[in-house]
């Protein structure tokens, strides 16, 4: 059966519309990593036929015959930002040539039965996070700022979201504290302790689920998808805005102030406080400076 539908199609040559069963597979391989879900961006569910036809909630995406359809401005990058979003590489010519010529075709559905693939299983409170239940939440709330496809034009502060890697290399400043999520700006901006509060496209905010899951991964040692935590960043800079609840302690971050430290305008507990400081190799933040704002 399958040898003769090949067959078929082969007699049709080139130019012969695809159907869900190979576009399916193109946009689970590059798409559904993101556009699946309750929290899929702009409601674009690309897992099933039923959501691609369902459209965004802007309306729909492709438009049987027509080759300007939303979606194929995309791929092409007529409309911006190019999909895929964590691109490049985004898709190559012939891909999109197919995914054109099967929304020409009035976008034929084949043979696979439409439902989602199974969702990667939440963490519960307690159990260990991986760098792999994390990376969705980065993917479709962060990286349209946060990578070099960014809308922005260039990555803000040089912080870029796409990858474990650029998670913990940071931008101007260190982004991730592996194990101690208080002193981690990433941390701190999406529960808005940090101004402006992220994302910046806010509100909504992450859902505190997400918040949760993003601390946890953080309090573990942000391990990557093997469950290895990551290095301490020796060496890196740290920059803490907020408020004094100790002495040494930026909104619950403790860091350590000792003779070197030059020390402005001693603030108060209550007090708006601005902490410069490195991380030492035992994982804690020595203060450079540290001051009333
Ligand atoms: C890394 C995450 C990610 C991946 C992968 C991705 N997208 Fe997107 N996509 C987004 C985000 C985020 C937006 C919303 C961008 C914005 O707010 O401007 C979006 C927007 C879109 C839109 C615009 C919908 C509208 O209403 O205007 C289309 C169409 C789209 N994506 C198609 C695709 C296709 C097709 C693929 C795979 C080939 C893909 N995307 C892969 C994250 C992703
Ligand atoms: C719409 C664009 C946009 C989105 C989406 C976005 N950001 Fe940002 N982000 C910015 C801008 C702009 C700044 C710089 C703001 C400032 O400090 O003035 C920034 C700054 C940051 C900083 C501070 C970097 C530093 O060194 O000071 C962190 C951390 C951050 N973002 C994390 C995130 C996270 C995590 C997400 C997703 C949950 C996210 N951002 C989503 C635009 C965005």
């Amino acid at each position: 059966m399958r040898r003769a539908a090949l067959s078929l199609a082969l007699l049709a040559g080139p130019g012969m519309a695809e159907d869900f069963d190979q576009i399916g597979t193109l946009f689970a391989e590059r798409c559904v990593i993101c556009h699946s879900g309750e929290d899929a961006p702009l409601g674009l569910r690309l897992d099933t036929l039923d959501g691609v036809l369902a459209g965004s909630e802007n309306g729909p995406v492709v438009v049987a015959g027509d080759a300007a359809s939303p979606l194929l401005q995309r791929l092409r990058g007529e409309a911006q930002p190019q999909m895929p979003l964590d691109g490049p590489p985004f898709l190559d010519p012939d891909q999109i040539a197919s995914v054109e010529a099967w929304v020409m075709a009035g976008m034929p559905a084949g043979t696979v039965a439409s439902t989602p693939a199974p969702a990667r299983l939440r963490p519960a409170p307690g159990e260990p996070v991986l760098w792999p239940d994390v990376e969705p939440i980065f993917l479709k709330s962060c990286i349209k700022c946060h990578s070099d496809n960014s809308k922005l034009g260039a990555p803000p502060e040089g912080l870029r979201l796409d990858s474990l890697a650029n998670v913990l290399r940071g931008g101007d400043r260190l982004a991730v504290l592996p194990g101690n999520p208080e002193m981690s700006e990433l941390w701190r901006r999406i529960v808005g302790h940090s101004s402006p509060r992220m994302p910046f496209d806010g509100p909504p905010w992450l859902p505190e689920d997400d918040i949760r899951l993003i601390r946890d991964w953080i309090a573990q040692g942000a391990p990557d998808a093997d469950g290895t935590a990551a290095p301490i960043p020796v060496g890196a800079r740290v920059r803490l805005r907020g408020v004094l609840t100790g002495e040494a302690e930026i909104d619950g971050a403790a860091f350590v102030i000792d003779g070197d430290t030059r020390v402005d305008d001693r603030p108060r507990l209550g007090d708006q406080a601005e902490m410069r400081g490195v991380v030492q190799a035992d994982g804690s933040v020595r203060a450079e400076r540290f001051r009333d704002r």
